[in-house]
């Protein structure tokens, strides 16, 4: 049998960006809130078996409610104050769990992930042993440092990254427990982790899509309301 897959959706964050008095997952874009179109994503998916939702803390019967309907949804936990120690959160509730089992982190301020990008995270893990989604940077990205560029790297060379991250639970974890070890840890995400602590572990890239949007600021909530109401572009 396949090993198992589950999807973890990241929702620990309370929105200080997007500011107002909800998380901004909690939010309602063309009817329905932001958790609830990114844990449909992977409910919706036929290789997933499982989705797990990371919820702020004061807010886990709110994203109980908005799980319920979802047939593969696994139960509501309580996040940490960073989202790495809500990812710590998740991969405690996947104690005792394989190692072979296929794990992916998902941002639920991510509302319209699509099935394409899942597909690409899944054939890769079969592979590769972490997989990240980048999408090329249209803008130049330069290193500024005290408001000088210090090195402008080929754009070429740039990704964007958003998610979901996948990974093998046995190499996500063995990359925290490194990292957990480590008192000069610094907050980043799962594949910062992998590639800092497991340096010898390739991390996979493939291409996500413009409209995975992170809902980060006020005005991705109105473009997300717009492409809650458009169907997804081919190009
Ligand atoms: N996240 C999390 N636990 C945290 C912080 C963030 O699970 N302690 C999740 C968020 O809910 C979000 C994803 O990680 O789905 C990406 O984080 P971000 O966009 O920064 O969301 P927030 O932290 O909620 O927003 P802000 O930084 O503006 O407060
Ligand atoms: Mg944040």
């Amino acid at each position: 049998m396949a090993a198992r897959t589950v999807a973890v959706v990241l929702a620990g964050g309370t929105g200080q960006r997007v500011g107002g008095d909800l998380p901004k997952q909690l939010i309602e874009v063309g009817g329905r809130t932001i958790l609830a179109h990114a844990i449909a994503a992977f409910d919706g998916h036929p290789e997933i078996d499982e989705v797990l939702v990371v919820m702020a803390a004061g807010h886990e019967r709110a994203a109980a409610a908005i799980a319920a309907p979802f047939r593969k949804a696994a139960g509501v936990i309580e996040g940490g104050d960073t989202r790495t120690a809500s990812t710590v959160a998740a991969l405690t509730a996947l104690d005792g769990r394989p190692d072979g089992t296929r794990v992916l982190f998902h941002d639920a301020a991510r509302p319209f992930v699509g099935r394409d990008v899942i597909d690409r995270v899944l054939d890769a893990l079969g592979v590769h042993a972490a997989v990240a989604v980048g999408v090329p940077s249209p803008d130049t990205i330069v290193v500024v440092e005290d408001g000088v560029v210090v090195s402008m790297p080929p754009r070429e060379t740039m990704s964007r990254f958003q998610t979901p991250q996948g990974f093998r639970l046995g190499t996500i974890r063995e990359a925290y427990a490194l990292a957990l070890a480590d008192p000069g840890l610094r907050a980043t995400d799962d594949c910062g982790i992998v590639h800092h602590y497991l340096p010898d572990v390739p991390i996979r890239v493939v291409e996500g899509c413009e409209r995975n949007l992170k809902v980060t600021r006020p005005l991705d909530v109105v473009l997300a309301e717009h492409l809650a109401a458009t169907a997804p572009l081919t190009r």
